[in-house]
């Protein structure tokens, strides 16, 4: 790799504001911070099934949607490939509700089990009959005595009663195999299996605290019955609603959202729109693993390994396999000599960050080209993502992610119309003010 090294933590900077001038970046933060947590969709019905802390509000994707209104005909299609828990898709079956489009539908790919699970259940919530919900909760907590008592997962944590109380795991597993008795064979069995999942996710001494789960001593005074009818409880709620949206078709598929154009293959879409994991070393296999293992998604640590590498290279977890159709030199080439310039600085005495940082922009251009493939001429692609600090304060690494996606973006024919600053972080260990999440707007031309 050229050039040689000996790139200084000026010269990242110096190409960073570089590239900040070439793309047409607008400071949107008072529109647009609001929604770049999860937090506004605690209050918000459906959305509020499951608080997933690496998600985004779904006033993002309606304001999206509603000021860069895609040149749509009589129908629209939309996709996000690395859909989560269904937020944007919930979204935008809400925009297709107010726009009158005479055919629409929207699809999701995930790769994650439960998340694909926590997604299809939400956007199946018109399958569900709440006063049937509430009375296989009210059967299963009273009364129903199991012929099996279930089998502890193999997972560690599980055995560490500092994390969770034996008699507490117990009743969690004792609620999961009677509601599935229950509620045999009817829609209702995954939202009652979403909100044990949400209410058992607050009895663990454990947070989600980006990277890793840290023990964390709760003061609580509910039983774990109390917390998981009160999920059951929200949900039936919100079933009432007789919500307007129901009426666009939904299809999630799990897969490999960084070739859509393997999924959906002939299909095209007029929206593409996503956040894919930020370059943030969090590993979701490991963050949403106490989920995953009471559901049953994950049985064994091979297990676990294999899911980890069919993620986005966005951590240093697992050793990622190679793609054929997007090299790490070629990634790297492509995005030229600045590039070469932070990833030499980045390596230097620490090799492995050469291997994350390629990985990652490879998987960008993957997905990249395959969506542009799917997207109608005309359509647009929002991609939201957030730039980063790596290394330490001795030798911090910035590194700006938008920019790169952007530059990304143009060398395989997309108009990158608007980089929309969402939220500037407060720069930590570093005289840099490109630490900030973003909203890429892009187009494909019209041929
Ligand atoms: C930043 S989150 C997206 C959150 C989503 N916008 C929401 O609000 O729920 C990134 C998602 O990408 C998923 N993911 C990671 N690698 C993937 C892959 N190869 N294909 C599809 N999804 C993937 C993760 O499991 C995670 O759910």
């Amino acid at each position: 790799m050229s050039p040689k090294a000996g790139a200084t933590l000026a010269d990242v900077i110096a190409d960073a504001d570089v590239l900040n001038r070439a793309f047409p970046v607008e400071n949107r933060a008072s529109d647009l911070k609001p929604f770049l947590g999860f937090q506004s969709n605690l209050d918000s019905p459906i959305h509020r099934w499951y608080n997933f802390k690496e998600g985004f509000g779904e006033g993002l994707v309606s304001w999206l949607l509603a000021n860069y209104a895609p040149s749509v005909g009589r129908t629209f299609a939309f996709l996000d490939p690395f859909c989560g828990v269904g937020t944007s898709l919930l979204a935008a079956q809400r925009f297709v509700a107010a726009s009158g489009f005479r055919k629409a539908r929207v699809c999701g790919v995930e790769v994650n089990p439960y998340m694909h699970f926590v997604s299809s259940t939400k956007l199946g919530w018109h399958r569900y009959d709440p006063a049937f919900l509430l009375r296989a909760a009210a059967v299963s907590t009273n009364g129903m005595r199991l012929r099996h008592k279930p089998s502890l997962p193999a997972l560690s944590t599980f055995a560490n009663e500092k994390y969770i109380a034996k008699s507490d795991l117990r009743r969690i597993l004792d609620l999961r195999d009677k509601v599935q008795i229950a509620a045999h064979r009817r829609p209702e069995v995954r939202a009652l299996l979403l909100g044990l999942a949400s209410g058992a996710e607050r009895v663990f001494n454990l947070r989600k605290d980006g990277r890793a789960l840290r023990f964390v001593l709760r003061d609580r005074e509910t039983t774990v019955d109390e917390e998981i009818e009160r999920s059951w409880a929200e949900i039936a709620e919100d079933l009432q609603l007789g919500l307007e949206w129901a009426g666009t078709p939904a299809e999630i598929i799990r897969g490999d959202g960084r070739r859509v154009d393997r999924v959906f293959g002939q299909r095209s879409f007029d929206v593409i729109l996503f956040s894919p994991p930020y370059l943030n070393n969090i590993d979701y296999t490991e963050v949403y693993k106490l989920e995953q293992w009471l559901l049953g998604f994950l049985k064994s640590p091979k297990q676990m390994v294999a899911q980890r590498r069919r993620t986005f290279q966005s951590h240093p977890s697992c050793l990622f396999p190679e793609f054929p159709d997007a090299k790490h030199a070629d990634t790297i080439e492509l995005l030229g000599k600045p590039f070469m310039r932070l990833v030499q600085y980045a390596a230097e005495g620490e090799p492995w960050r050469e291997r994350l940082f390629a990985g990652y922009f490879a998987d960008m251009h993957r997905t990249l080209q395959s969506c542009y493939r799917l997207l109608k001429p005309g359509g647009r692609i929002f991609l939201v993502v957030g730039n980063s600090v790596h290394g330490d304060s001795d030798r911090p690494i910035p590194v700006a992610t938008d920019l790169w996606v952007g530059a990304l973006a143009r060398k395989i024919g997309l108009a990158v119309d608007a980089i929309l600053v969402g939220r500037e972080m407060p720069r930590r260990r570093i005289d840099w003010n490109g630490l900030r999440e973003s909203i890429l707007v892009m187009r494909r031309p019209l041929a």
